[in-house]
């Protein structure tokens, strides 16, 4: 794994040189996941006539116009062999379909999937070209705050990788995977793992409610102390462990919060669930493949 952790701060800087318009780029769907890209893409210099988007549905169609300028095409044409770089962004569920539909447009292209669950080796044989990038995003890439794994085939180049980050980069932070199988473990970790944010968010929501705050200062104390202690974990190079003993004095009421977790093996149960989600990544891919 390689993480561009650390060079988040001088990404834009060290592709400065990349060509941003040199080659145009396709968008397969132009849904969230797109206009997130195509955003961070122009909010970069690359100019809107530059990128292409096949969009069926009209309101998100005229959604592109308004926002981006960009007239979305309603299905696949010619006019994408003009494209070095495919970026899937269509539902899993659809993806076969669309790449039947898409093949003959792309034959030189690079492949770029953000979809769910679908295994490179389904996207090469759809596609009938070896060139394709898989990834899972999160939705924090929204609003440029994502969390990216990729996994790259071996016939990508170098310099289809470094495209490919520069995408990503406009979404948040990225890590390159050497085993694809491994996108099953980050789905459960980071894919679905806003959700578990958002669910203890939940319960902190709550337990300030039944102590007398009102759901509003709930919310707000429990949003900002994750937000807080997130960014404050994202600074340190200590184990999280350490810093979690550090707001721990034995005795006091994080220890006793902290006691009655350990009490109820909460923990465990929690690596369970994410083990769930890892299974369930594993059994989609396999449906999706089909
Ligand atoms: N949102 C996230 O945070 C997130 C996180 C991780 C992974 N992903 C993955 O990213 C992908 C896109 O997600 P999203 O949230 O951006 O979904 P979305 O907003 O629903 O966008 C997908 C778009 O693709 C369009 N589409 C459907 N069939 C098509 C076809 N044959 N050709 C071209 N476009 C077609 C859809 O149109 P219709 O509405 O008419 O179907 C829709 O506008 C999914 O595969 C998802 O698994 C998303």
């Amino acid at each position: 794994m390689r993480c561009a952790k650390l060079l988040q701060n001088s990404i834009f800087r060290q592709y400065e040189s990349f060509p941003v318009n040199d080659k145009k780029i396709a968008f397969l769907g132009g849904g969230n996941m797109a206009s997130a890209m195509i955003g961070g893409l122009i909010k970069q210099g690359m100019l809107p006539n530059n990128i292409l988007v096949v969009e069926p549905y009209g309101p998100t169609r005229d959604k592109l116009l308004q926002d981006f300028g960009i007239q979305a095409m309603t299905e696949p044409s010619s006019l994408l062999v003009t494209a070095g770089l495919i970026i899937w962004a269509v539902k899993p569920q659809v993806f076969k379909e669309a790449s039947q539909q898409t093949c003959n447009f792309a034959p030189t292209a690079l492949h770029f999937s953000v979809a769910a669950g679908i295994r490179s080796s389904s996207i090469a044989a759809w596609l009938r070209t070896d060139n394709v990038v898989r990834s899972m995003p999160n939705t924090p890439a929204l609003i440029g705050k994502g969390m990216t794994a990729l996994y790259a085939r071996p016939a990508v180049t170098q310099a289809g990788k470094a495209w490919v980050e520069r995408v990503v980069a406009s979404m948040g932070e990225f890590l390159w995977l050497n085993e694809e199988s491994h996108l099953d473990a980050v789905t459960a970790i980071s894919g679905s793992g806003p959700a578990y944010v958002f669910y203890f968010l939940e319960a902190m929501t709550e337990a300030a409610v039944k102590m007398g705050l009102s759901a509003e200062q709930g919310r707000r104390l429990a949003i900002s102390t994750f937000s807080g202690a997130s960014e404050l974990a994202h600074r340190s190079d200590e184990p999280l462990e350490t810093l979690r003993q550090r707001v721990t004095s034995k005795g006091g009421t994080t220890y006793a919060a902290l006691m009655s977790m350990e009490g109820d093996a909460i923990k465990p149960h929690f690596i369970k669930a994410m083990q769930a989600a890892e299974l369930r990544a594993k059994e989609l891919g396999d449906e999706f493949g089909k």
